[in-house]
């Protein structure tokens, strides 16, 4: 199972964090994924100066709404095959 904390913290709810979680719902129905990824919310990391905070295995990334597709491809495939 890939476990991925989508901050919902107030500076990254600024930043899009509604998006990036939308588009990986999206995202992990349309790959069947429902059962190897589990998305959560988490709390301020203290990781807010770029985009919003995403976390999986204890690494933090920094995603935009608009880069959130090439964040699944890239971080969240790459982990499930
Ligand atoms: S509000 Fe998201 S890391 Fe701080």
């Amino acid at each position: 199972m890939v476990n991925v904390s989508i901050c919902v913290g107030s500076a990254c709810h600024m930043k899009g964090s509604r998006e990036v979680v939308a588009k990986l719902k999206e995202l992990v129905k349309a790959h069947q994924l429902e059962g190897q990824v589990l998305l959560n919310g988490s709390f301020c990391t203290g990781n807010c100066q770029y985009a919003v905070c995403v976390v999986i295995d204890d690494t933090v990334y920094s995603v935009r709404p608009e880069t959130t597709e090439e964040f699944f491809n890239n971080e969240i495939l790459s982990r499930v095959s």
